[in-house]
């Protein structure tokens, strides 16, 4: 039977007891990690949210009651403990942060009683996702994750201590907002009130955020959460918590400049670590060009090479073919790789042709000397020996060619070089390589849509040095927009706005908006700058992205309390789901979808 704990106050954490409380009375609460009965003595470890301590129950040193109750504790038990303090009798357990002490017990309660878990609770499970997800509440006590959420929570106490002092002020903006079609998919919420109508979730505060700076609050910073009905990833969330802040009269450097310094902050106070400041900055140009990647893993090298020059007389038609249509041929040099089995190198090319790529040439060099190339017999001997000079190529490497689009080039090698790095095993998660990626182009075409999209949002302002060609040649127009990169995840990005009222409309008109659908979307924008607004600027990082990196995390799952899997359902509580007739009726809505469950 479950007691009560009146008259009882916790005096410490688990692990809050240090050899310091030696000799003193303590009383603790958690669980009963596990229990070991050794006639007459039981050993029992107890967890709380700081760690684990081991307590002892001796017949003699607790009465009758208490020592028989601590021979029926079992695992997940949540128990009451009063004791002394004792250097361990036995040997310390180094692996242990309370491992130098025992607490010797004098009284026990049975707070609650506990079935047996579907799976153990401790340190690297091994049991499947599914199961820990479903039980989230019980994958939730194991120590590995209480540390990433409570990593997490440090992450956002420093984070408004830091922008508190630089001026920043905390505002909220709203959830239920009005449907923009640019970005991701919408959550829609059904209106009550208004039958037909809906309300959107937030994609982010983007557009309140400017508005507040119309306002003239100056510097504003939101730990918001927002909602995008996108595909799933390791690394993205249909819901996920932005640290979004906008600052008025700045440029592109004063942004930069106070997001380096919370950075150093947070990785400073958190983890250690020093950042070096100021943080290296790329074009995203070059980061394209020498990573096919515009979130660039900087720890390891194997640089994308332009080969296009050296092979464009070759008489290779997979190469001439793709130089003719406007493409571009480059290469990776896996370095160290040349004796890698034929089977290996196939499933390289069947994951390149997964990225767009109509095949991937190679040439493996043996430590003999000799090659073994899937197109050197349309090569001549020096063409051969050009490209393998041009791609640095030495005995034992090998070399990965692609001929296509720039973007299908990019995109394959850009991922065929981060595959052989964890095939290489040239990621080492304990370094922290930042890099600012700036000048993105302006707008990007949508070969879906026929029309140029905005690469960031329609709101971001034109490289005033390419403001000319927004309508004689918009793909050209660089952004002042930057994205904040950290070992190839982008955790964070931002632009500076346009705040003047011509080239917003240029703008608008560059993706094909008529000034009429304009202002039906985002009328109050474009009005509310027409009272004076300031030039401003703004950032935001995705929290859960942050914190995942941070604590070495593959899974963003890991940092988020009560995640959604890959079909954006909740395997605990069974969201979404259906709702009453009654509640359909309410909002006007009759489902016409059949259930294909
Ligand atoms: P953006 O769309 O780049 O910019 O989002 C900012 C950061 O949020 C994170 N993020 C996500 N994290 C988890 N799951 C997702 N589905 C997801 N989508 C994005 C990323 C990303 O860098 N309003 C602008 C910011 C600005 O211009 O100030 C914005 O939302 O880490
Ligand atoms: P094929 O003549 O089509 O058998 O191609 C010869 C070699 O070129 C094979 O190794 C193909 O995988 C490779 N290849 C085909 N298309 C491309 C491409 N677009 N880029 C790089 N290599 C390719």
């Amino acid at each position: 039977m479950a007691e009560s704990m009146q008259g009882l106050k916790r005096s410490h954490r688990c692990t809050e007891v240090t050899t310091a409380n030696v000799g003193e009375q303590v009383t603790l609460m958690g669980w009963v990690q596990k229990n070991r009965n050794k006639g007459g003595i039981v050993f029992v470890d107890l967890r709380d949210r700081s760690g684990i301590i081991q307590i002892i129950f001796e017949n003699g040193s607790i009465d009758e009651e208490g020592f028989e109750k601590a021979g029926r504790l079992r695992s997940e038990f949540v128990i009451a403990v009063t004791g002394i303090v004792e250097a361990r009798s036995g040997a310390v357990n180094e692996n242990m942060e309370t491992g130098a002490i025992e607490v010797r017990a004098n009284g026990l309660r049975i707070l609650a009683e506990a079935e047996t878990p579907p799976f153990p609770i401790e340190e690297d499970c091994k049991t499947k996702e599914e199961l820990r997800l479903k039980y989230r509440y019980l994958d939730l006590r194991r120590p590995d994750l209480q540390r990433n959420l409570i990593m997490k929570s440090q992450v956002s106490t420093l984070t408004r201590q830091f922008m508190a002092k630089e001026g920043f002020l905390e505002i909220e903006t709203p959830i239920l907002n009005k449907s923009t079609p640019e970005g991701a998919r919408d959550y829609l919420v059904p209106s009550r009130i208004h039958p037909g109508q809906f309300y959107a979730l937030p994609q982010s505060p983007q557009i309140f955020k400017q508005l507040l700076m119309c306002s003239g609050y100056d510097r504003y910073i939101q730990i918001a959460r927002c909602f995008r009905d996108e595909d799933l990833r390791a690394d993205r969330q249909p819901e996920f918590t932005q640290i979004d802040m906008e600052l008025s009269f700045v440029d592109v450097d004063d942004v930069i400049d106070v997001n380096e310094r919370l950075l150093a902050y947070l990785f400073k106070e958190i983890l250690d670590v020093e950042v070096t400041l100021p943080i290296q900055r790329m074009t995203w140009q070059e980061a394209m060009d020498r990573f096919g990647s515009d979130k660039p893993d900087l720890r390891f090298g194997m640089e994308l090479k332009d080969v296009t020059e050296t092979v464009k007389d070759c008489e290779f038609v997979v190469f001439k073919g793709a130089i003719e249509n406007g493409g571009t041929v480059r290469g990776i040099n896996a370095k160290g790789q040349g004796a890698m089995p034929r089977k290996k190198i196939d499933k390289l090319v069947a994951f390149a042709k997964d990225f767009g790529a109509k095949g991937l040439a190679y040439i493996a060099m043996q430590e003999d000397g000799t090659i073994k190339s899937s197109f050197a017999k349309f090569f001549s001997e020096e063409e051969t020996q050009a490209l393998i000079a041009a791609m640095d190529g030495q005995p034992g490497d090998l070399l990965l060619f692609a001929a296509d689009k720039n973007k299908v080039v990019w995109d394959v090698l850009g991922n065929l070089r981060l595959e052989l790095a964890r095939q290489m095993e040239l990621l080492n998660k304990d370094e922290y390589r930042f890099v600012w990626i700036t000048e993105f182009p302006l707008l990007e075409w949508s070969e879906e849509e026929q029309r140029f999209t905005a690469m960031h949002h329609p709101f971001t302002m034109p490289m005033e040095e390419d403001l000319e060609f927004l309508e004689s040649d918009p793909g050209r127009v660089r952004a002042k927009a930057y994205d904040i990169v950290l070992n190839g995840t982008e955790i964070g990005g931002g632009s500076v706005r346009i705040h003047q009222n011509d080239v917003q409309e240029r703008m608008f008109t560059a993706l094909g908006f008529t000034m009429e659908k304009a202002y039906d979307q985002f009328g109050f924008l474009l009005n509310a700058f027409k009272y004076g607004v300031p030039p401003h600027a703004g950032l935001a990082y995705g929290l859960d992205r942050l914190v995942m990196l941070m604590a070495k995390k593959d899974s963003i799952r890991d940092v988020i309390a009560f995640p959604k899997v890959k079909d954006a359902s909740c395997l605990m509580s069974e969201a979404p789901n259906y709702v009453d007739e009654k509640q359909l009726e309410e909002l006007g809505l009759k489902i016409c979808v059949e259930d294909n469950e």
